[in-house]
């Protein structure tokens, strides 16, 4: 019996695919960028795109980049307390040992017991966030390298946090320092920083909108990832495979990983074997319906989590349809007149949930999500009313 071999499909969020597809001429804007040095705009960047179409993997391509390039790499995730989180990378020991601006103490314990630890003021961040990071570069730039910083989840910052970080930024580029700053998050963090005064320097950041590949490049990374593991995929069963990724990038991993494991498990200790193995249409068939089941839980439950009870029902009036919906249908659906449905018709357009596709209709822009709706009505009208 042989070894036996490793899925090359990698359906889990964040994880580098095989084969990155598609992405070619964003990784020129940023490869441009860190040759054109300090000021060009591929070196503020943010990446936008809906749940799975790849940013975190964006970003990790970004850095690798940068590394090879010997620069330094520092990734972060937006949560609470991100610039306090990066300035500490700077500065691996406490930072109010080595920075000279004296950190503030905040007073945790009242009673005196405690006087809480050391943590530095909000007001302090960009400068000591710009000290951290300029005393970084003096180290790089000795060696003709760079900094490269990455916030990903970007629309889940505190203000405060990004105005920190887009302040010392700002400041280290004025004084044209080799650093680079890419964010990268949901569309919503057009609308939720973008449109903020303290922010206007985010706005100059070069807007890369990460939307579905084409299929003939998924036809060609899933021949060649196939392929390489010793397994020939053509034909319908192909044609099956690259028909349900509908281009979108985490269906492009769950359908190849669905019907490699399918297909490799039928095969592995038959006699096929011997004049090499290959995808069935039966393979193709139910890796493909494995593959929808998956994304479900792992892409509209999560989104539609997120979304206020309004949109649901919006969305829910959408399903109804077999292809576009009229606004106007979907208003009356709603019981709403056109001026209210409109607003989360916008709101669910900005989220790229759906999208406009003219003559006042709209469709679903998340592959999937009218099945999804609709074998899930019940549940979805429920928690709408619950008012979650
Ligand atoms: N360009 C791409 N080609 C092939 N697969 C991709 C590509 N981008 C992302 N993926 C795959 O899609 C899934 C989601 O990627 P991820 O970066 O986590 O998306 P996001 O951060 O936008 O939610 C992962 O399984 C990843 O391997
Ligand atoms: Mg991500």
């Amino acid at each position: 019996m042989s070894p036996r071999k490793a899925n090359p499909f990698k359906p889990t969020a964040g994880r580098m695919p095989p084969l990155l597809v598609g992405r070619d001429g964003i990784i020129d804007d940023f490869v441009e960028g860190l040759d054109d040095g300090p000021g060009a705009p591929g070196r503020l960047m943010c990446v936008t795109g809906a749940r799975g179409v790849g940013k975190t993997v964006m970003l990790t391509e970004f850095g690798r980049i940068a590394k090879e390039r010997k620069w330094g790499v520092v990734d972060e995730t937006a949560s609470d307390g991100l610039a306090k989180r990066l300035l500490e990378r700077f500065v691996p020991d406490r930072p109010s040992v080595n920075l000279s601006v004296k950190p503030s103490l905040s007073v945790a314990g009242l009673g005196g017991f405690s006087l809480g630890e050391a943590s530095v003021s909000s007001q302090r961040m960009p400068l000591t966030l710009r000290e951290a990071m300029g005393r970084r570069l003096d180290v790089l730039e000795r060696r003709k390298a760079g900094l490269l910083i990455t916030v990903d989840e970007a629309q889940s910052a505190a203000r405060e946090d990004m105005v920190a970080i887009a302040t010392a930024v700002q400041h280290l580029t004025r004084e044209e320092r080799n650093i680079a700053f890419v964010f990268a998050g949901l569309p919503t963090i057009v609308s939720k920083w973008l449109n903020d005064d303290v922010l206007t320097f985010l706005r100059r950041a070069q807007s890369e909108r990460l939307g579905d590949i084409p299929l003939d490049e998924v036809r060609d990374a899933f021949v060649d990832t196939f392929e390489e593991s010793g397994i020939v995929i053509d034909g319908d069963a192909l044609r099956m495979a690259v028909d349900a990724t509908e281009g979108y990038p985490f269906m492009i991993q769950l359908v190849g990983y669905h019907i490699w494991r399918i297909s490799y498990r039928r095969q592995r200790d038959g006699k096929a074997a011997e004049n090499g193995m290959s995808v069935s249409e039966d393979d193709a068939r139910e890796g493909v319906s494995n593959a929808l089941s998956r994304l479900g839980d792992a892409v509209h439950g999560p989104e539609l989590d997120g979304l206020s009870p309004v949109d649901k029902t919006y969305l829910l009036a959408m399903a109804q349809d077999d292809g576009p919906s009229s606004t106007s249908t979907i208003a009356e659906r709603m019981g709403k007149d056109v001026g209210y449905a409109n607003i989360y018709r916008t709101r669910l357009i900005d989220a790229q949930v759906i999208r406009d596709v003219g003559y006042g209709k709209v469709d679903f822009a998340i592959p999937y999500l009218r099945r999804y709706l609709r074998e899930h009505a019940a549940y979805i009208r429920m928690s709408a009313h619950d008012g979650r």
